[in-house]
């Protein structure tokens, strides 16, 4: 991804294949590109705002108004985590459901507390742009990974 407008772009092709009940770990350096991403998929899924990383808030919940329903979804940004107890006592836990999508940015903050991942996005910062690699652990997030090959590849 050689700019800025080609992770925004990339956070839409994700949008076009993200369903319910996923869970996305976005790793990478300071500066690397993850909230980009997700300004890109949010402003994709209609959200007109801001989009800023909720480096003291923890989470950010964006209602995302659908054809039949309303999707949550919630962004992390676990930089400053450091107190598992505040986890369960902030109740981030019931974040995570078959109704929400949940996109957190530096897992590895919180690894003891968070559920495990369907799809990890890394990005590693080059001379120019940013090089991004995906993989799936589970079924649920292959197929949206699936689907998000297809999005791309249908440009
Ligand atoms: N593909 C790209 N090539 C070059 N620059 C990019 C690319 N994608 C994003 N950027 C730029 O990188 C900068 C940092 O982006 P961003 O805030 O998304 O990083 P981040 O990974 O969320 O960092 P942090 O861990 O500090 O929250 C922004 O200035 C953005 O414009
Ligand atoms: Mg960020």
């Amino acid at each position: 991804m050689d700019d800025e407008a080609a992770t925004l772009a990339f956070g839409k092709q994700l949008a076009n294949a993200i369903e319910p009940g996923l869970v996305l770990y976005l790793h990478g350096d300071l500066g690397a590109g993850k909230t980009t991403l997700v300004r890109g998929l949010l402003h994709a899924l209609g959200y007109a705002g801001k989009v800023k990383s909720p480096t003291y808030t923890l989470v950010e919940n964006y209602k995302i108004e659908q054809a039949l329903s309303v999707l949550n979804l919630y962004h992390f940004d676990l930089y400053r985590f450091n107190d598992d107890e505040e986890w369960e006592a902030a109740g981030f836990r019931d974040y995570f459901n078959a109704e929400s999508v949940c996109l957190i940015e530096w897992p590895e903050k919180a690894e003891k507390v968070l559920p495990l991942p369907d799809i990890n996005i890394t990005f590693t910062i080059l001379v120019t742009g940013r090089k991004v690699t995906l993989d799936a652990p589970t079924r649920h997030g292959s197929e949206c990974l699936t689907q998000v090959m297809k999005e791309i590849s249908s440009r």
